[in-house]
């Protein structure tokens, strides 16, 4: 099974864009291939790449779902092979988005198909990385687990900070099975105050490093253009990519 990174805290922290820097330094690396997934409802983590997404897991589900299956072919073969199609390729690492949550009714079989698939391909990988949607759902459904990783993403205000703190304290308290949990404070203006340094030491969670806030990465934003194409030169880059050697080697 791969090494597994999976982001998890409050909405807008950086999870997404954070996500794409694990990405493009395991690429950097060699330390490829990786499998990027995208579990976030409201997925964006291919504008973050730079990747077109055309269909998801979601949406082969759903086909299964509603049977709009080909004459002459098994429900199982079919939704394999949309599963299949949801797979966007890229240099070094593939994409896979996870889509719309199911609707109502029973979706067991698709599921169970969804699963089956998801496992044998994480297989074809040394490593994985999720991004995920903000706050604890996706850690109290148990999305998240068995992850070699946890990265608690925060800014440095309290309340972000808290809320990573909450998800720490919930994902303990499930076992959702994380090997190490810990903290990036994303978007720091001048370093994180000791009040901040004090309240996650108290709170027994491990502080992994801090990423500046860089007007690079709003400019790319502002303009459209893929995060993970900015210069490795870029302050943001250069201490996410330091932080990352020590938490990923
Ligand atoms: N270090 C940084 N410096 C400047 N801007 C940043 C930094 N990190 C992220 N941003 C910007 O902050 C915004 C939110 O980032 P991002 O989408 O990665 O957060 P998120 O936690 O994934 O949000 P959501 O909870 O909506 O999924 C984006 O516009 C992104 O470009
Ligand atoms: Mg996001």
């Amino acid at each position: 099974m791969p090494f597994s990174i999976a982001l998890a805290g409050k909405g807008g922290t950086g999870k997404t864009t954070v996500a794409g820097m694990i990405i493009k330094y395991l690429v950097s690396k060699g330390m490829t291939p990786v499998l990027a997934v995208d579990a976030d409802a409201n997925a964006n983590l291919n504008e973050v790449l730079g990747l077109p997404v055309h269909s998801t897991l979601g949406t082969a589900r759903e086909e299964m779902k509603k049977g709009q299956v080909p004459t002459g072919m098994t429900k199982d073969v079919f939704m394999s092979m949309k599963m299949e199609e949801a797979v966007v390729e890229a240099d070094g690492y593939d994409l896979i988005v996870m889509g719309q949550p199911e609707g109502a009714g029973c979706y067991c079989a698709a599921n169970s198909l969804l699963t089956g698939f998801l496992e044998k391909l994480a297989g074809n990988y040394p490593y994985l990385v999720m991004d995920n949607e903000a706050g604890m759902e996706h850690i109290s459904r148990l999305t998240t687990r068995n992850v070699d990783l946890l990265l608690l993403v925060s800014d440095p205000s309290r309340r972000s900070l808290q809320a990573a703190v909450r998800i720490h304290r919930l994902a303990r308290e499930l076992q959702i099975g994380f090997t190490r949990s810990c903290l990036v404070v994303n978007q720091c203006k001048n370093g994180l105050p000791d009040a901040a340094k004090q309240m996650l030491k108290d709170e027994g969670v491990e502080l992994a490093g801090v990423i500046p806030e860089d007007s690079t990465i709003s400019d790319y934003d502002l303009e459209g253009r893929p995060t993970v194409e900015m210069p490795e030169t870029s302050a943001s880059i250069q201490a996410a990519f330091a932080l990352f050697a020590k938490l990923i080697g």
